[in-house]
This record gives C-alpha cells, sequence and structure tokens, in this order.
C-alpha cells in the first residue's frame, strides 16, 4: 500500500490536511512530532531546548525511516523542516511514496503562523516585526527540498475539501 507524505513550510496545512484526508480515505494517520514527542515522552520544544536542533533533526531522520520501512500504507504529514535535512528528500521519491508539497503564499504563511497558538521553536524568540522577512527567506532557502516532492498542490484561496479532493486524485 502507498505511503502519503505531506510536506509544506510551518503552518501550511499538513496536520489538517492529513487528518481530514484519513477521514476521507480510511487510511491511518501519522504526525512525524507526534510520533517523535511519543518515542521521546517529550514535546518537540523541549526536545530543542534540551538536547538541541541537531538531536531533534536526527530523530526525525531515523523515525521516518522506520515508518518507512513499515509494509504498511498511511498519510503522514512531516515538519516543516524535515525534507531540508539529513538527505530526507530523497524519500520523497521513493517508488512507494505519494509525496506531495502543499504549496502556501507567504502573506498566508505569516498570517496563519500569527493567529496559531502552536509553539515553534524556530520562531518563539523572533520579534513579531521580523516575521515576515524571516518567512520569506526561509521559505526561499527551502523551497528546493519541498520541490523534491512528486506532486505540488497549492493551498491558497482554496477550501481543505477541494485540496483533498486533488491529492485523493493521486492515489
Ligand atoms: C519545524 C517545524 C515544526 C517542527 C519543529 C521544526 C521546522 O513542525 O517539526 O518545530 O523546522 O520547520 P510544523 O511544520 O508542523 O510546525
Amino acid at each position: 500500500m502507498k505511503k502519503i507524505l505531506l510536506c509544506g513550510y510551518m503552518a501550511s496545512g499538513k496536520t489538517t490536511i492529513a487528518r481530514l484526508l484519513g477521514k476521507a480515505s480510511g487510511m491511518p494517520v501519522l504526525d512525524l512530532d507526534e510520533v517523535i514527542e511519543k518515542k521521546t515522552d517529550k514535546s518537540v520544544s523541549r526536545i530543542f531546548a534540551e538536547d538541541g536542533e541537531i538531536t531533534f533533526r536526527r530523530l526525525e531522520h531515523d523515525n521516518l525511516k522506520a515508518l518507512l520501512e513499515n509494509e504498511n500504507g498511511f498519510i503522514l504529514s512531516l515538519g516543516g523542516g524535515t525534507p531540508c535535512y539529513a538527505n530526507n528528500h530523497l524519500f520523497l521519491q521513493q517508488d512507494d511514496v505519494i509525496s506531495v508539497y502543499l504549496k502556501t503564499g507567504i502573506d498566508e504563511l505569516v498570517k496563519r503562523l500569527r493567529q496559531q497558538g502552536k509553539e515553534r521553536p524556530l520562531l518563539e524568540k523572533l520579534p513579531d516585526d521580523e516575521l515576515h522577512e524571516y518567512v520569506a527567506k526561509h521559505l526561499f532557502d527551502r523551497s528546493y527540498y519541498y520541490h523534491q516532492a512528486k506532486h505540488v498542490v497549492v493551498t491558497d484561496g482554496r477550501s481543505p475539501e477541494d485540496v483533498i479532493n486533488q491529492i485523493m486524485s493521486l492515489f
């Protein structure tokens, strides 16, 4: 069975779309951050603060690799940085993987990041007036890796249902 990987910048809707896709398809849904939090019994923020980002990136790589070695199909939302470290972008190209980049524009990302209460260690020390510039630069740097996904799905101005229907047509 196919493994569906959703990648994209923080607040691009990976987790929400994964859950809705799971409901629509009946496939199991996993979230890489949550898998890591369960395994380590620590929040992502605590891992960043106590063990450092490199430890988190290693956990991301090891857990993603282990999940992909599993025979069964699933829908997995990755962390915003997952494809950008440890050659993880190569997993997006694997034969039994359907990888999707949820592509959301900078203004929409910044709007959502301001609205959402989620703890995000990379952004927590950033003054609000620097957020837009930071996201623009960061997204530019990461874009190459996101575009290693087999499919690009633009989310701006579209309902989640519309996005889900497009992704469902890919498998
Ligand atoms: C990160 C994104 C987060 C989480 C961690 C690092 C990133 O996931 O994995 O804070 O490097 O972009 P979300 O994209 O779900 O916020």
